[in-house]
């Protein structure tokens, strides 16, 4: 047995150097079982058997950025580009509430479409017509200023994954115009808010190095985030990284058990990015630790359009059928899915 891992287990304030070591045993299926025991262990005792449910809601797959590794780039001329009317994301929200979902997840792409204004009605309608839902806003970077008028219309979370921790790693996934202290700079607005901050982070993207890796854990040990999604990257072919290899299933399973120890009452996702990859992906997520799933609750015809990566998994679904389906998978690990609004512990 390691001793790093040991060290882990008994005080996860580890350093840098620390981390490496640590994240190179992912490869040893001792360490692994070891640490997905006790992050088993952790989430059993905070939350029980319980699997939290979000109803994401992709309403617009307008982006004005130019990340290199995203299927809806701005500089993607191929993507068939879509909106949903106030309307139709409201019909959607009506669609799973019968369903039972008691959170909804408003996620786009960074779309200026999306005013300040339009927003807040938008956040405004759900809240009135499901007081006791939670909102939560995946709509990307916005001022403080925009960011607090979300939250005085209701809006409770937000998600905004950080995408990697070292800032040479940043450089080779974003054009220059975005920046990572830009992007650490919104989550810590988002929390001063009062807002319930999810960040994250893809496995396995290019130029990922087991350091970048080690300095993801630090921030988030340091950020203290309510969420983490984390999911293995995956080559889209109208992007720079079309030919680079996907992340690895097996390291995003080890470091989900890792996160759930280093942050015992995060809310962590099985993601439909693992699913992409693995058939029982999300089954293995939550066997390691995970406690969240994050069906699609988007239209139909417009699913196959919220392309981030290739071969995105349950497009051709509907919302019922996706919730049947995650209840079934969620059981087969012993598991139950719950329909309450899904907070963190305090
Ligand atoms: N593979 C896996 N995940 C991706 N995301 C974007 N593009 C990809 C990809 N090619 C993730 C990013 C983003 C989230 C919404 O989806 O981490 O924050
Ligand atoms: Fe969508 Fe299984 S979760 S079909």
């Amino acid at each position: 047995m390691e001793k790093i891992a040991q060290k882990f287990l008994e005080n996860q304030n580890l350093n840098k150097e620390e981390f490496v070591k640590l994240i190179r045993c992912a490869h040893d299926p001792e360490v692994r079982e070891l640490l997905a025991e006790r992050a088993l262990e952790l989430r059993k005792k905070y939350y029980g058997d319980k699997v939290y449910t979000r109803g994401l809601i992709e309403f617009t797959n307008y982006c004005k950025n130019n990340c290199y590794y995203c299927g809806i780039r701005r500089g993607n001329r191929n993507a068939k580009r879509y909106r949903l009317t106030e309307e139709e994301i409201l019909a959607c929200c009506e669609n799973g509430y019968e369903l039972g979902f008691r959170t909804f997840v408003l996620q786009g792409g960074e779309d200026p479409y999306y005013s300040d204004e339009r927003m807040e009605h938008i956040i405004r309608r759900i809240k009135e017509k499901y007081p006791e839902c939670a909102v939560t806003l995946s709509i990307g970077e916005r001022s403080m200023e925009s960011y607090q008028r979300f939250r005085k219309a209701g809006a409770d979370r937000y998600l905004l994954r950080h995408e990697t921790a070292d800032e040479t790693h940043y450089r080779t996934l974003h054009p220059e115009e975005m920046s990572l202290q830009n992007r650490m700079e919104c989550l810590k607005n988002l929390k001063i808010l009062g807002y319930q901050v999810g960040a994250g982070f893809m496995v396995g993207s290019p130029n990922q190095t087991e350091e970048c890796l080690a300095e993801d854990l630090l921030f988030l040990k340091e950020l203290e985030p309510q969420m983490v999604g984390i999911g293995p990257f995956i080559p889209h072919h109208d992007t720079a990284f079309a030919k680079e290899p996907a992340g690895s299933v097996e390291l995003t399973l080890y470091l989900l058990s890792v996160i759930r120890i280093l942050l015992p009452k995060v809310l962590l996702p099985a993601t439909t990015a693992l699913g992409t990859m693995d058939p029982r992906g999300r089954e293995k997520g939550l066997a390691v630790g995970a406690n969240v799933v994050m069906p699609n609750l988007s239209p139909v015809k417009n699913r196959k359009q919220y392309e981030l990566y290739d071969n995105k998994i349950c497009t051709g679904e509907e919302a019922a059928e996706c919730r049947g389906c995650l209840s079934r998978r969620v059981e087969s690990v012993g598991l139950h899915l719950v329909s309450d609004r899904g907070d963190a512990v305090e």
